[in-house]
């Protein structure tokens, strides 16, 4: 399948390194073409790997994945093209950590709305899941190392594009029995606001390489 990967930090390097990996062809978008570490990476990536603008990424992928920062994502996907994500799974990791006022960050979109819900209402004609905005990078595409099953969130409006990206989360190395649908986009609320207890987390941890899991009393 062809993917395009809106995004040139770690988890957009992770996810196109990845599913590149996995015999995918992909396609890395940055507001320019020709940025510098989308060309190192797909130099390094080899065989099926590219890059491009936004544009160019969204359009060549049977399946698109936002992975630009969170306060630039509606911007980003502006740029990217609503005629290019028309019709397609467009899988939305960002979150919206604004730093803009210190530490600890704020969450610029939280309580009764979500990235993952404006990104819906302004491309109604994409397929939008949230999905992997829960986890670090390397966590994301390679869950193994954690060494036991935990969980990961999907949420979106469409059930034939869940089910899609249940399919690409196997294939990274998830259970298909821990990829726990939340529900309509809706659900990105809960899934954003998880970030402020994961940051905490990470910092009692010392470590991003973690996750949760849930366990049924019934
Ligand atoms: N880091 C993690 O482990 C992790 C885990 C879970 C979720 N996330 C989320 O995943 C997303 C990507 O994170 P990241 O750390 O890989 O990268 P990032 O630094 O948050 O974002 C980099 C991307 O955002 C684009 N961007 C920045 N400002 C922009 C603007 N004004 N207009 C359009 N595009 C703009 C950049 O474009 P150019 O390529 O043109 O520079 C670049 O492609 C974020 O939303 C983050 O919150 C990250």
């Amino acid at each position: 399948m062809r993917f395009g990967v809106l995004g040139t930090g770690v988890v957009g390097q992770s996810i196109a390194g990845r599913l590149v990996e996995l015999g995918h062809e992909t396609r890395m978008g940055s507001r320019q073409a020709g940025n510098e570490k989308a060309v190192a990476w797909a130099a390094e990536a080899g065989d099926g790997a590219s890059e491009g603008s936004f544009a160019d990424a969204a359009e060549f992928g049977e399946v698109v994945v936002n992975a630009t920062a969170g306060g630039a994502s509606l911007d980003a996907l502006e740029a990217a093209g609503a005629e290019n994500l028309a019709g397609k799974v467009l899988i939305d990791v960002a979150n919206t950590l604004d730093f803009s006022q210190g530490m600890p960050p704020r969450l610029s979109v939280a309580n009764d709305d979500s990235l993952g819900e404006q990104i819906q209402r302004a491309f109604p004609e994409a397929r939008v899941v949230k999905a992997l905005n829960t986890v670090t990078a390397s966590v994301m595409v390679r869950p193994g190392p954690l060494g036991e099953s935990t969980n990961l969130f999907i949420c979106g409006d469409d059930e034939g594009a869940k089910g899609q990206v249940a399919e690409v989360l196997q294939s990274f190395g998830w259970a298909l029995e821990r990829v726990t649908d939340i529900g309509d986009i809706s659900a990105a609320r809960g899934a954003e606001m998880y970030l402020p207890l994961w940051l905490r987390i990470y910092s009692t941890l010392d470590t991003a390489e973690f996750n949760i899991g849930i366990v049924r009393g019934g």
